[in-house]
């Protein structure tokens, strides 16, 4: 088989090097791809969102099978495109990708569907969104309604705060288009679980659950990031929670689609709240999360392409998708600066890890004296071990196989989690 994954960050690293240990796969592309990827795949010079040329390759390459992962590319309809061409892929069509794209669209779904969410209120104009922030409930949780690259979500615990964000996101429109329209929602306290799942639009199963860690700073503190660190499985998302986010949250949510005439077929991607009144969604998203995606699949023992095309064939019921009772944890090393301004093009020295160990590149460049450092967060350091416990000490003694100047980590990935096994 010939494959196409489109993105180049440790998520596409860690999907291209997966499919590419699957036997029946001859060739792998990656439109980019990054640096560390070229051991394993062709990496092609062209960027996730050049809709034509994506269409363009994949036609001329005669590619039978297409991983869209980011979500702008889904958001603009790049899997409909393929699909018209005949060319199968793994991600949904635009209209299922707007559960991602407009968070407007998957809160009204959630609300008609008593999909147990925060209760929100959608505003279109400045003047009664600003009249609303002043006479309703703090904190208050005010959303971009479009993509704005994971910063457009401001928790606003005064007056002040939350008159601000309206002006940013209406007024000084810092997102755009995306913020024209904006959703304000009640705010929610619990702990926050990802839980991926593989659906054709029938049949949803649900991947290890995991937890980010989202903060530049170690206990939750400083900027939010892409996210610095995963654990997986989440301690917190127990069986009792698990069977609950099944019967009222992963099913209906499908369900909730197809009866709107948009099946999603791919990956959805619950982002969960364990509330006191139990499991609440926080945000679909229509894709792998990175760096959760490259935690998981390490966990996978089935194969992974069986499983995306099974979305893609409407197979995924008598597919066999089977996750390792052990655990994972990756430590996600960063460039020093990130998220606000960061030097690239330094030198990175990698030493061999343990084989229980996996150096996943995201922001790499190999040039003819090695690899430099090409992005924000450069490097995840990913550890399956027995427990959870072994899993962080290990990949953050494995850390120390990598260096570069200014290279930064969290110190705490994995803390809460622990902390929460030994007081059980
Ligand atoms: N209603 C809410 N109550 C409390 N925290 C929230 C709420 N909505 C979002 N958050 C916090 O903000 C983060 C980002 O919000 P999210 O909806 O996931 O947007 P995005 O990932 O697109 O930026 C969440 O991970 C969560 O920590
Ligand atoms: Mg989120």
């Amino acid at each position: 088989m010939r494959i196409m994954v489109i993105g180049g960050g440790g998520r596409e690293y860690g999907v291209t090097k997966r499919l590419s240990m699957d036997e029946r796969v001859d060739s792998i592309y990656v439109l980019p791809g990054n640096g560390g990827m070229e051991e394993f795949a062709e990496c092609v010079d062209i960027k996730a969102t050049d809709m034509e040329a994506v269409c363009e390759f994949a036609g001329s390459h005669s590619i039978d099978f297409v991983v869209v992962t980011p979500d702008d590319p889904l958001a603009m309809g790049m899997a409909d495109r393929l699909r018209a061409m005949g060319i199968p892929c793994f991600g949904p069509s635009k209209a299922a990708a707007r559960i991602e794209s407009s968070k407007i669209f998957s809160k009204n779904l959630m609300m008609k569907y008593n999909i147990p969410t925060a209760k929100a209120v959608s505003m279109t104009s400045l003047e009664s969104a600003l009249e609303y922030v002043r006479n309703n409930e703090l904190p208050m949780v005010i959303k971009a309604d479009g993509l704005a690259v994971g910063k457009g979500v401001f928790i606003c615990r005064t007056r002040d705060e939350a008159e601000q964000a309206v002006r940013e996101l209406m007024e000084n429109k810092v997102f755009g288009a995306s913020g024209s329209r904006i959703l304000i929602e009640e705010f929610l306290e619990g702990v926050e679980v990802t839980v991926l799942s593989f659906t054709d639009g029938k049949t949803i199963i649900p991947m290890v659950s995991s937890m980010d860690h989202k903060t530049i700073g170690e206990g939750g503190t400083g900027a939010n990031t892409g996210g610095m660190g995963v654990i997986a499985p989440n301690p917190f998302y127990t069986e009792a929670v698990a069977n609950e986010c099944m019967n009222h949250i992963f099913l209906p949510t499908i369900r909730a689609m197809e009866a709107e005439g948009c099946p999603f077929k791919g990956c959805l991607y619950f982002g969960l709240m364990i509330t006191e009144n139990g499991p609440k969604v926080i945000e679909y998203n229509s894709r792998f999360g990175d760096p959760e995606a490259q935690t998981v699949i390490p966990l996978l023992e089935t194969s992974l392409l069986d499983a995306m095309m099974a979305t893609e064939y409407g197979t995924l019921y008598k597919t066999p998708v089977v996750f390792s009772p052990k655990a994972a944890a990756n430590i996600v090393i960063a460039s020093g600066g990130y998220p606000g301004k960061y030097q690239k093009g330094l030198p990175i020295s990698i030493e061999k890890t343990d084989s229980d160990t996996e150096i996943v590149h995201a922001g790499t460049k190999r040039t003819s004296d090695g690899y430099v450092t090409a992005g924000g967060r450069v490097l995840n350091v990913v550890t399956v071990a027995d427990t959870l416990e072994k899993a962080v000490a290990k990949a953050y003694e494995q850390t120390k196989k990598v260096s570069f100047e200014g290279m930064y980590m969290r110190h705490d990935i994995g803390k809460t989690a622990l902390d929460f096994i030994k007081k059980q």
